[in-house]
C-alpha cells in the first residue's frame, strides 16, 4: 500500500509513489467508465458530502459522479442556499456536517488555506477541490493522467504552462507534480501575470510564447482569471490574445506531436483559439474531463482505504 495520506489537500504533500498509486488505480477506473455498466462498490456504505463555496462545472460534477459510481451516498450541498447566507462560518458549517458522520468531504473555497484549516476540525477525509490561488490537486492529477496516457510516460517531458500563472492554483499544483515526477517545466506569460518568487520552483520563465514553446511535448493553457483581477494586469483581451493566445501559428513552435491542454472553463479567442481547442488531432481537453472522473474515483477510494485502516 503506497498511498499514506489521510486527506488530499495538495500535491505538496504527495511523494512520487503516491502520485503513481493514484494514477494506476485511476487507469482501471477509466476503463470501467467506458463500459455500459460503470458501478463498483468500493465506497459502498460510505457518505460523501460536497461543499462548493465557488462555482464549478467539471470538478463538482465529476466528484459527484465518482462517488455515485463507487456506491457512496453522495450529497452535494447548495452552499448559496445554506446557513452560510445567514452568517454561519466555514468552520461551524464544517463542524455541523461533520456531526452527521460523513466519511469524505470534498471542499472548494475561494480562500487559500481554507480547506487545510477545515481538515484540522473534522474526523473524515477531506479532498481539496480548489482553494483560492493555492492548490487544485485533483486537476493536476487528471492532467498527469492524460499526459501519461498520451505520451506513454510521466517523466523527462518538457511541459509549457502558459498564461495567467499568478492567479492559478492549477499552475501551482501542476508545477509541483510535474517537477516531482522528473519533468522540465516552462512558464510562459506576461511579467504582470508571473508571481514573485516563481524561480524557486525550478521552472524556466519566458514572456515570449514562440520562444517558450520551442520543442515542448505538452502545451498547457490557463484561463485568464478575470474574476481575480482588479485591473491593470493585461492591456486588453485582444492584445493578450495576440501575444499569448494559443493558435496554430504559435503551436507550430512546439514539438510536432505536442498535445494541447486546458483545465477549463475556456475563454475562447482569449487564451486559446476556439478552432484549435476543438481540433482533436492536438487538443486533449475533453479527455482531461473524462480522466477527471477516474482520478477522483481513485483518490476517494485510496483515502477510504486509509480511513478503514485507522478505524481498525
Ligand atoms: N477545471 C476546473 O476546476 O473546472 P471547474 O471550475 O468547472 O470545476
Amino acid at each position: 500500500m503506497t498511498f499514506r495520506q489521510r486527506h488530499l489537500l495538495g500535491i505538496e504533500g504527495l511523494a512520487p509513489d503516491e502520485i503513481t498509486a493514484i494514477l494506476d488505480l485511476a487507469d482501471s477506473y477509466a476503463a470501467l467508465n467506458r463500459r455500459e455498466r460503470k458501478h463498483s462498490n468500493a465506497l459502498s456504505g460510505l457518505t460523501q458530502i460536497n461543499m462548493f463555496f465557488e462555482t464549478s462545472t467539471r470538478t463538482q460534477a465529476s466528484f459527484e459522479l465518482a462517488g455515485k459510481r463507487l456506491g457512496a451516498d453522495v450529497m452535494s450541498m447548495a452552499m448559496q442556499a445554506s446557513s452560510v447566507r445567514k452568517g454561519e462560518t466555514l468552520i461551524d458549517t464544517a463542524l455541523t456536517l461533520n456531526a452527521m458522520n460523513p466519511d469524505l468531504l470534498v471542499v472548494r473555497h475561494p480562500h487559500s488555506g481554507a480547506v487545510d484549516l477545515l481538515a484540522q476540525k473534522v474526523n473524515c477525509a477531506v479532498l481539496n477541490a480548489g482553494d483560492g490561488q493555492h492548490e487544485h490537486p485533483t486537476q493536476a492529477l487528471l492532467d498527469a493522467m492524460t499526459i501519461r496516457r498520451r505520451k506513454g510516460r510521466l517523466h523527462r517531458l518538457s511541459v509549457a504552462i502558459c498564461g495567467d500563472i499568478a492567479h492559478s492554483r492549477v499552475a501551482r499544483s501542476n508545477l509541483l507534480l510535474l517537477g516531482r515526477m522528473g519533468n522540465r517545466v516552462r512558464l510562459i506569460g506576461p511579467p504582470t501575470l508571473m508571481p514573485a518568487g516563481i524561480a524557486e520552483f525550478g521552472a524556466e520563465v519566458f514572456d515570449d510564447m514562440r520562444e517558450g514553446l520551442k520543442g515542448v511535448d505538452v502545451v498547457m493553457m490557463l484561463r485568464l482569471q478575470k474574476e481575480r483581477m482588479d485591473g491593470g494586469f493585461v492591456p486588453s483581451e485582444r492584445e493578450y490574445h495576440h501575444r499569448y493566445g494559443l493558435d496554430a501559428d504559435k503551436l507550430a513552435h512546439a514539438g510536432p506531436d505536442a498535445i494541447v491542454m486546458h483545465p477549463g472553463p475556456m475563454n475562447r479567442g482569449v487564451e486559446i483559439d476556439g478552432a484549435l481547442a476543438d481540433d482533436l488531432s492536438r487538443s486533449v481537453i475533453q479527455e482531461q474531463v473524462e480522466m477527471g472522473v477516474a482520478v477522483r474515483m481513485a483518490a476517494m477510494e485510496l483515502l477510504a482505504r486509509n480511513l478503514a485502516k485507522t478505524s481498525e
